[in-house]
């Protein structure tokens, strides 16, 4: 398994070019499922999970080419609708598959993704949702087989009340939606910007959606969605990671095709953390040089509260701030494995249920420590980029799942990183 080296302790400064959005991408790769017209996407980003879906639309019949940088192009009629264990228990988001091939298919086969390191990841709502659109489900061997012959072969428009605030719940619903028959209004939807994203995608198609990035979306069904072109949103979590571990080295960065507009309430804790911070139309620009971190108080919840996908990123922050500080997880229900790891590095956290106490220290030390999933790896190189002496971050296939380039990225800044084959 690879790992990465970290030699830590210089200021980062730099330009880094934001690369468009895993949680848009899969998604939306998936939605192409919904017409068999050619879709070109662009500012796709080149990670694990992206060739992932690549995978699993060929099995469903679908062909794909790169036709330029981050451009591809998707074309070809759904002939499967299987989607199997052996891929998507390597990436959960294949799940964004059950409401695509239900609509477009009439049925589906889908391999219960199964939880993962930060929890049990159910996805009874995205069931839910599509029984209230006339679906219906068999679970069996792993697997959730959807069908709509007792209603005809194409599911219908239904009134969904989300019990739990999901966003790819969210996502598969209005993809399915899209598709079917008569009008579907999705209750407590998420308002993530990626959910946006996927609905301009899905409008550039022909669908009739409307109330995306609030908590109330409205879809009109209709018989036939188009080919398009789309750009993939810029990666407001990637952004987010950039920006604290510049902070964190007390050093600079200049984020480039980046969306600021998507990162209000991280730009709002940073701030409240000590950074000065500019924004200029799609740059982001901090400056930490000779400032201290202060403690800032962080509770996740969804969009537009602070993203959980930034909370071991910033627990790094509350690890070095000049205070104390308390650290929340109320979407997760495991999501601080990169707490004993930071403690290892000399951070100075307990964990009180589903809160992290902090209490800043001087400076972290190197040392050998573990990535256990997408986030907590980019809080231990963080935390490597910035601690004394040297770091070895250890299962960062992790991180090749939902960071694009990240070795040049980082030492663009002035990082000191190599990737060891193990
Ligand atoms: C999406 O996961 C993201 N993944 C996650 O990013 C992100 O952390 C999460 O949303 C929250 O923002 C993608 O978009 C591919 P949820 P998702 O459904 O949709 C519970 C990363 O690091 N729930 O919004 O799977 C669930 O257990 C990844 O990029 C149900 O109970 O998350 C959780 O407690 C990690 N039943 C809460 O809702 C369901 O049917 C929110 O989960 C679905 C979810």
């Amino acid at each position: 398994m690879d790992k990465f080296q970290i030699v830590g302790g210089k200021a980062l400064s730099g330009e880094v070019v934001i690369s468009g959005a895993k949680n848009a991408a899969l998604p939306i790769l998936l939605g192409t499922m919904l017409t068999s017209e050619d879709v070109v996407l662009s500012n796709v980003p080149q990670l694990r999970d992206v060739q992932t879906c690549f995978k699993l639309l060929t099995m469903m019949g679908k062909s794909y080419e790169c036709i330029g940088e981050n451009t591809y192009k998707i074309s070809g009629k759904v002939t499967s609708n299987v989607a199997p264990y052996d891929l998507v228990k390597t990436m959960r988001a294949s799940i964004l598959a059950l409401g695509p091939l239900t609509a477009f298919m009439g049925s589906a086969e889908v391999s219960l993704p199964g939880g993962c390191a930060i929890g049990a990841r159910p996805v009874d709502l995205h069931v839910k949702g599509l029984k209230e659109m006339g679906a219906e489900f068999v679970l069996e061997d792993g697997y959730i087989r959807s069908s709509t012959e007792s209603i005809g072969g194409r599911l219908h428009g239904g009134y969904i009340v989300m019990d739990k605030i999901s966003v790819t719940g969210t996502e598969n619903l209005m993809m399915a939606a899209a598709l079917a028959e008569g009008t579907t209004i999705i209750e407590n939807a998420a308002r993530e910007p990626e959910i946006v994203d996927l609905a301009v995608f899905l409008r550039s198609m022909g669908a009739n959606i409307v109330g995306d990035g609030s908590d109330k979306i409205t879809i009109v069904g209709v018989d036939k969605l188009h080919g398009c072109s789309h750009s993939i949103v810029a990666d407001r979590i990637e952004t987010g990671t950039y920006l604290i571990a510049a902070m964190a080295s007390h050093g600079q960065v200049v984020c480039r095709n980046a969306l600021p507009e998507t990162l209000d309430p991280v730009l709002a804790k940073l701030r409240k953390a000590n950074a000065t911070i500019e924004v200029d139309g799609t740059s982001i620009y901090l400056d930490m040089r000779d400032r201290e971190i202060l403690p800032v108080d962080i509770i996740t919840a969804p969009h537009p509260g602070f993203p959980t996908d930034m909370q071991a990123q910033f627990m790094v922050l509350n690890a070095l701030a000049s205070g104390s500080s308390t650290v929340t997880e109320t979407i997760f229900e495991n999501r601080f494995m990169h707490v004993p790891e930071l403690i290892r590095m000399g951070a100075h956290l307990s964990i009180q249920g589903n809160t992290v106490l902090c209490s800043g220290v001087e400076h972290l030390k190197g040392a050998q420590v573990m990535a256990t999933d997408l986030r907590a790896s980019a809080s231990l190189v963080i935390a490597g980029l910035v601690a004394e002496g040297t770091t070895v971050v250890d299962r960062i296939y992790h991180m090749d799942r939902g960071y694009e380039h990240i070795e040049r990225k980082i030492r663009s800044l002035g990082g000191t990183i190599e990737r060891i084959s193990a």
